[in-house]
């Protein structure tokens, strides 16, 4: 991952923990009204994808165990993995494109809510992912994936040679040549992989996007409903397709590109569709980005501008990530497939602990506040959920008390410590397992193996019953917790 060239090491800082009285009396442990539900606190557990589902994105033990343990910290909110809306294969990616994996989320749903005693609400993540294919090998590249046409021929000066002996000469060439023959996309096809955009509108099922979106969008939201889910939060997050449709750099000319009105355009249409096809009573939420963080990407001025948009639309909760985009990530080495949390942008999205000036505590929450002043400014009193290296139970309460944010989201720190609720909220604030923010887990993200955290996945390997990863060398949950007094 790339991290600031500053490179100052953080330590994780908690702070001071309240005793029992304080946290139940705190901001942070009171309810907040999200649309048609309440959340019994103001907390909050993001999307994070653990890599358990089947091949197929099917709900596993695993899937089931992973949850309950979140659920038994009784967090107010739980949102589940992004979940694919395609009934096409996504690898070990949760799917909800067909009634088919209704009875697996249901078994999820019954799960968080039995182990959460009915005290967290549980929502899930709606994703749509364009295609990304991995680096080729160069020689692979040249031999079958570029298209040879006019222009290389000119460029090569080779109108009359056959087309393999052009491949085969492109394929000799030094890397500096190609930049001369192959154009932009070529070359990024060449050195990190093909991948689609939603600017790619020569490609008839990219043009057709804003057609056949709404619909798959508000199918995985009825089947949701079905399987029994406090709502849904619709992905307008990082690399994928909706973010896209968001981003300044999407320059479209079919009316869903270019201006910021444009640029909504298909996100509130989705919305709509969602909405009519489950009901007022089911929360529609959204997680976009207070920022790009890439070059002529969005700013939070745009951001604030769409969060206005989408409160007056009327979703229930607005979730701001950051970050976690393509445009700038790292090269991928031949044979796999660019990640888009490994550039600047990636870092904004997972900052760790090797940092600059900054840190990597609460990077979000300025913009957060910028975000959810323009929200109040339209009139509108939608919660905001800001995420970002937040650990500590006076950081969170000072977010809420300065009216930054309504709901703080832990990702890794409720990944290290799943109990960080129930022992804060119970004085035990001191049991915490607290985050190092070393992105271990990120890591294993990254590889589409098993996500467990470094601080607990090595203990009790012999208890009794417990999962692990295949080699056994990692327990799959962290160990349970109980108060001693
Ligand atoms: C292993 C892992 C998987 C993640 N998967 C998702 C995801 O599916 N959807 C999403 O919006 N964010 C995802 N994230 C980002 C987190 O939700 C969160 O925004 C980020 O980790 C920063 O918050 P934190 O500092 O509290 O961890 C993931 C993060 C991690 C560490
Ligand atoms: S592995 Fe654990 S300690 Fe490290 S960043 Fe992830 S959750 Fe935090």
């Amino acid at each position: 991952m790339w991290r600031p060239p500053e490179r100052i090491r953080w330590q994780p800082d908690p702070g001071e923990w309240p005793d029992a009285e304080t946290a139940t009396a705190s901001r942070l442990f009171s309810p907040v009204r999200v649309g048609p539900v309440e959340l019994g606190s103001r907390t909050w557990v993001p999307a994070m994808v653990p890599w358990r589902a089947t091949g197929d994105g099917e709900v596993t033990d695993n899937v089931l165990d992973w949850y309950a343990r979140f659920a038994r910290g009784q967090p107010g909110a739980i949102v589940v993995e992004a979940t694919g809306i395609r009934d096409i294969p996504s690898g070990p990616l949760l799917r909800i494109g067909n009634d088919a994996f209704l009875p697996g989320l249901k078994k999820l749903t019954d799960t968080v809510r039995r182990e959460s005693d009915g005290q967290t609400k549980l929502f899930i993540q709606l994703i749509d992912f364009l295609a990304i294919r991995r680096r080729p090998d160069p020689a692979t590249y040249f031999e079958r994936f570029l298209e040879i046409t006019d222009r290389h021929r000119d460029a090569l000066d080779a109108r009359d040679w056959p087309e393999e002996k052009i491949r085969h000469h492109l394929a000799t060439l030094p890397d500096e040549n190609l930049d001369d023959i192959l154009d932009e996309r070529e070359l990024e096809s060449l050195r990190q992989g093909y991948r689609e955009r939603v600017t790619d509108t020569d490609l008839a099922h990219i043009a057709e996007l804003p057609e056949i979106l709404p619909g798959l969008f508000a199918d995985a939201a009825r089947r949701a409903r079905e399987a029994g889910f406090d709502g849904v939060e619709l992905h307008y997050a990082h690399a994928y397709t909706m973010a896209s449709f968001l981003s300044a750099l999407n320059t479209r000319g079919d009316g869903y590109g270019g201006s910021r009105e444009n640029r909504v355009r298909l996100p509130l249409e989705v919305y709509a569709a969602v909405r009519a096809a489950v009901g007022d009573d089911f929360v529609v939420g959204t997680r976009y980005l207070s920022e790009d963080c890439i070059e002529d990407g969005n700013t939070v001025e745009d951001a604030a501008w769409f969060g206005a948009e989408f409160a007056k639309a009327g979703f229930d909760v607005l979730s701001l990530s950051r970050g976690g985009k393509f445009e700038d990530a790292k090269q991928p080495a031949v044979g796999q497939a660019a990640y888009p949390y490994t550039g600047p942008s990636g870092y904004e999205c997972m900052p760790q602990y090797i940092s600059d000036e900054q840190g990597p505590f609460g990077r979000n929450v300025e913009p957060v506040a910028r975000i959810r002043a323009a929200v109040r400014a339209a009139g509108c009193d939608t919660p905001l959920v800001v995420t970002g290296g937040i650990h500590g139970f006076e950081q969170a309460e000072a977010i809420l008390r300065d009216d930054k944010a309504d709901i703080i989201g832990f990702a890794r720190q409720s990944l290290a410590d799943p109990d960080w609720f129930r022992k804060v909220r119970g004085g035990h604030g001191a049991a915490v397992r607290v985050c190092e923010y070393t992105n271990y887990c990120e890591a294993l993200d990254q590889k589409h193996v098993p996500v467990t955290c470094q601080l607990w996945d090595r203990e009790n390997l012999d208890e009794p019953g417990i999962a692990k990863t295949e080699d056994g060398k990692r327990r799959l949950v962290a160990p349970e917790w109980e108060p001693t007094a």
